[in-house]
């Protein structure tokens, strides 16, 4: 979006597609404002350089007009974080909304309806896409955390608005989940958790191409135990991967990567917040008990594992760290993590539940970058293109930070 310059903005109607999909509560009132804050960088800058924002979104999966995923609730937040009044329509194409956009002044905001009230959104209708291009004379998308769909606003739209250009967010995104994980500053390090092998499948297989070290923490670990032919007590197994785990281990002994499993582990007699636990070697879970965080000795040769690293990134909790109790592991891991950015190493959080983790334990403002995007950072790390971003590419126009 900095390509574009300020000739080029003046005045320009811009229809910028933003993941503004944030969590709302019963009181419609937000409760984590991250994807919003992220939006603003792109937006300032366009209405800095007397721009016309036309802002869309989608929030949450409704299926038609539904008035609890409607975006009012965003304009407060919104306009607070811009410093001007961010106007809203009722809708995100038709004439109202036609006549709300020649209305705007240059450097203002609005702020479309939810566009996923349209079910060809999703479908990526090209009458739909057209509809909410005619509203606009360039198209910037910033929405990260949808990438990864191809719908009418963040794909359909692109064939229709020329320039079409990657805003500061969604090129910060690319920046790091695939210019510094595929050429990183070595040693570098990757930590995968999260409770199922399964769906981490193709992040571990394509992270093993690219990382010195790998950590693995979390429910899957349990598969590689007893792949390894180790007891397992009652801990979560995903029986059909066994072989998946063998043949991930040593393809990581075949590319030289020192792939390091948990020690030890915090079992528990239930899976509870108030489960009776202890902690136990990996090799010594006994029948009857689940693991449900790594151990403090892992925690030990993990952060030593860590200490040489000039690069990391990191994809789900080492946990249940919902519960207190077997949180440690995470919260040891954010904090590893929050004192090596503090010593200048790129520190990578991507997506979903590691987010969650690095919020809770205060450290979110310290690491290299933090994702907004779940479904769309797990794809990116397994090596995916995203529809979004291809979308972009073929518009062939060159963005820089
Ligand atoms: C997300 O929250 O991951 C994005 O906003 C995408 O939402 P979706 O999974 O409903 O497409």
């Amino acid at each position: 979006v900095s390509d574009l310059t300020l000739a080029e903005l003046e005045g320009k109607r811009v229809f910028v597609r933003a993941d503004l999909n944030v969590p709302l509560d019963e009181n419609q009132n937000i409760t984590d404002d991250t994807r919003i804050r992220a939006a603003v960088p792109t937006i300032k800058y366009l209405i800095s350089n007397g721009a016309k924002v036309i802002l869309s979104s989608h929030l949450g999966r409704p299926k038609g007009v539904t008035p609890k995923f409607s975006l009012s609730p965003l304009v407060p937040r919104l306009s607070e974080l811009l410093g001007i009044k961010v106007e809203k329509a009722d809708d995100c194409v038709g004439p109202e909304v036609e006549k709300l956009v020649s209305a705007l002044p240059n450097g203002s905001v609005l702020l479309l309806e939810n566009v996923r009230f349209y079910k060809e959104e999703e479908k990526n209708e090209p009458e739909f896409a057209k509809k909410l291009a005619s509203l606009a004379d360039l198209y910037v998308n910033d929405a990260f955390g949808t990438a990864h769909r191809a719908h009418a606003s963040t794909e359909g739209v692109t064939k229709f608005l020329k320039p079409s250009v990657a805003g500061f967010l969604l090129q910060k995104e690319l920046d790091y989940l695939v210019g510094a994980v595929s050429s990183p500053k070595r040693p570098f390090a990757a930590i995968v958790g999260g409770s199922k092998v399964s769906s981490k499948i193709g992040v571990i297989e394509s992270l093993l191409e690219k990382c010195d070290i790998l950590l693995l923490g979390g429910g899957m670990i349990f598969t590689f135990y007893k792949a390894q032919g180790l007891s397992v007590g009652s801990s979560l197994v995903e029986e059909d991967k066994l072989d998946l785990a063998t043949s991930l281990m040593a393809k990581a002994k075949e590319k030289g990567v020192s792939l390091l499993l948990p020690t030890d582990v915090v079992v528990a007699d239930k899976f509870a917040a108030d489960a009776e636990s202890k902690i136990v070697p990996a090799s010594a879970i006994p029948d009857g008990w689940m693991g449900l965080d790594i151990g403090p000795d892992s925690i030990k040769t993990f952060n030593d594992a860590l200490e040489t690293t000039k690069t990391v990134i990191w994809n789900g909790p080492m946990g249940v760290f919902e519960f207190d109790q077997f949180a440690t592991g995470t919260e040891a891991v954010a904090k590893k993590l929050a004192e090596l950015s503090g010593k200048g190493v790129t520190t990578i959080i991507g997506g979903g539940d590691s987010v969650a983790a690095v919020e809770k334990v205060g450290v979110a403002n310290v690491m290299s970058h933090i994702s907004t995007g779940g479904g769309a950072s797990l794809e990116l790390l397994e090596g995916k293109e995203l529809p979004g971003v291809n979308a972009l590419d073929e518009a062939s126009v060159s963005v820089a930070v």
